[in-house]
């Protein structure tokens, strides 16, 4: 008796503990999900380790899409760089902020939305007659040129349009790159452009310096943080792959250059204006190029071009705004900004008064003043659990992680004309400044007529296509690898 009661009981408290519990189980686990879901919305949870290069470079694996790509993209300064530091000083991180606040200023002073006339220091650094005043970049490639071909690693930028190298016999002065210096002599298909030539007038319009005309064109580029370069404008060939081909291809041969170009052989200009590679290129290309700019110094990317680029099926896309007051910068829209998963209250005037470039040269994205402050409001709400740090330089949101292994930080989303977002990657939404200080790699621009800029730090990890052609900008999630 007893023991069928009590296998009575065993059955029953079975089936209500199904019937209980079972049904619940389902509840919870489906209840757990959604609350996961939504954690991932709001939050990163990413190990500090991440945002320390390895000592040694980890390319894609051959064969993927990313190795099959035209060009490979490698940070300046690094592993992956082909570029041999040691004649060049890798700079500190408080110096890279400098020069990209220098960057941004010439930007500024560029894209003026401002009647008033520019700042007093402004002025003093930067020379009135200059039209292109840009600092240098990050991020390098390797060309070819001349016949036979000579590679050269050269920093890319889109925010210039003049591609230049330097060149013998440095008539002027040369600074030590990595390569040998280019040898015009040597190259049986080089040429000198002509100053009466059209293409020498677009060179002038490109700059915004004029030169005194003799018989050979002479160009003069000049980048807020002092750098220059100076030369021949030149035709020789540009070869991208064996079947990638350019001839006369038009860029500076220079022969007096100085800056903080480290060991880079030169620039590639991939501005919109019509020196640009990508003008020059646009019969094959159509004006349609992409990139995928790496989280690390420690790992690449990839620039490429024409059918190459825009190969992310997952891309969604902004338009692409000109200004023929501004030719050379590729502008966009930016609408709102959400923080953990809400959206920030910020009136659109904010973002219409300043308008917005994408540029892959300048590390910090800049936004106007009061989408800033609401921006890291919301944000330092997020990392209350963190003990705070000193601000450095123009980073004012920084936490002590000294002792962490993670770290869980709130979303960060851009949101773009045509209801296009850019979820920032977690490489794009902390910057590693020391060991144990972390900051919220975004900044404030001074006024809230300076033009907001989309920096390389946001655009990590994303294949970021420039259809120049078809008026659109893309984002497509997790490119590099
Ligand atoms: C290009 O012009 C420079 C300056 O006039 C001259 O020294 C050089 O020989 C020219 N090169 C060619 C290939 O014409
Ligand atoms: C975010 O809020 C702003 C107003 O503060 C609004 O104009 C914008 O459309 C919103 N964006 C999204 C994606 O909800």
């Amino acid at each position: 008796m007893a023991t069928i009661n009590s296998f009575l009981f065993l059955l029953l408290s079975s089936v209500l503990h199904l019937l209980l519990f079972g049904c619940s189980e389902k509840v919870e686990a489906y209840r757990f999900e959604e609350m996961t879901a939504n954690l991932r919305l709001q939050s990163h949870v990413v190990s500090l380790s991440s945002f320390m290069p390895a000592g040694v470079c980890s390319t894609p694996a051959q064969g993927t899409k990313t190795s099959s790509r035209l060009l490979q993209v490698a940070h300046k300064h690094g592993p992956c760089s082909p570029l041999k530091e040691g004649k060049a000083k890798v700079p500190s991180f408080h110096e890279i902020l400098i020069d990209d606040q220098a960057r941004v200023k010439s930007i500024h002073s560029k894209i003026s939305n401002n009647a008033d006339p520019p700042a007093v220091d402004s002025l003093a650094k930067i020379p009135a007659t200059s039209g292109q005043s840009l600092g240098t970049g990050n991020f390098v490639v390797t060309i070819g040129i001349g016949t036979p071909k000579q590679p050269f690693t050269v920093i890319f930028d889109t925010g210039s349009d003049l591609t230049w190298i330097q060149c013998q016999p440095c008539a002027g002065q040369c600074y030590s790159q990595q390569d040998p210096i280019f040898k015009p002599s040597a190259s049986s298909t080089y040429s000198n452009i002509s100053c009466n030539s059209a293409s020498c007038n677009q060179l002038q319009s490109a700059t915004g310096n004029s030169r005194p005309c003799g018989s050979t064109c002479i160009y003069q580029i000049q980048y807020g943080d002092g750098s220059y370069s100076l030369g021949y404008f030149a035709a020789d060939t540009l070869a991208l792959s064996s079947s990638d081909v350019f001839p006369k291809f038009k860029f500076g041969c220079g022969e007096n250059n100085q800056g903080l170009f480290g060991s880079a052989d030169g620039l590639l200009g991939l501005g919109r204006d019509q020196v640009s590679m990508v003008s020059q290129t646009a019969k094959k290309y159509k004006k349609l190029f992409s990139y995928c700019l790496p989280p690390t110094s420690s790992s690449t990317g990839f620039l490429a071009f024409g059918s190459q680029a825009g190969a992310s099926s997952s891309a969604r896309y902004t338009p692409l705004i000109k200004d023929s007051n501004n030719p050379s910068f590729y502008f966009i829209t930016i609408t709102g900004i959400s923080v953990g998963g809400k959206n920030l209250s910020i009136p659109q005037s904010v973002f219409t008064t300043s308008g917005a470039v994408i540029d892959s040269g300048t590390v910090i994205t800049r936004l106007p003043p009061a989408a800033y402050s609401a921006l890291r409001t919301a944000f330092r709400q997020g990392m209350t659990k963190y003990p705070t740090a000193p601000a450095i330089s123009i980073l004012d949101t920084c936490y002590n992680l000294n002792g962490y292994s993670k770290v869980t930080t709130p979303t960060i989303v851009l949101h773009f004309g045509g209801g296009t977002d850019l979820n920032v990657d977690p490489s794009g939404i902390l910057v590693r400044a020391t060991s144990t200080q972390y900051c919220l790699a975004f900044a404030g621009n001074s006024a809230a007529t300076d033009v907001a800029i989309l920096g390389n730090m946001q655009q990590q990890t994303f294949e970021v296509i420039y259809n120049v052609a078809g008026g659109k900008l893309g984002f497509g999630a997790g490119a590099c690898s």
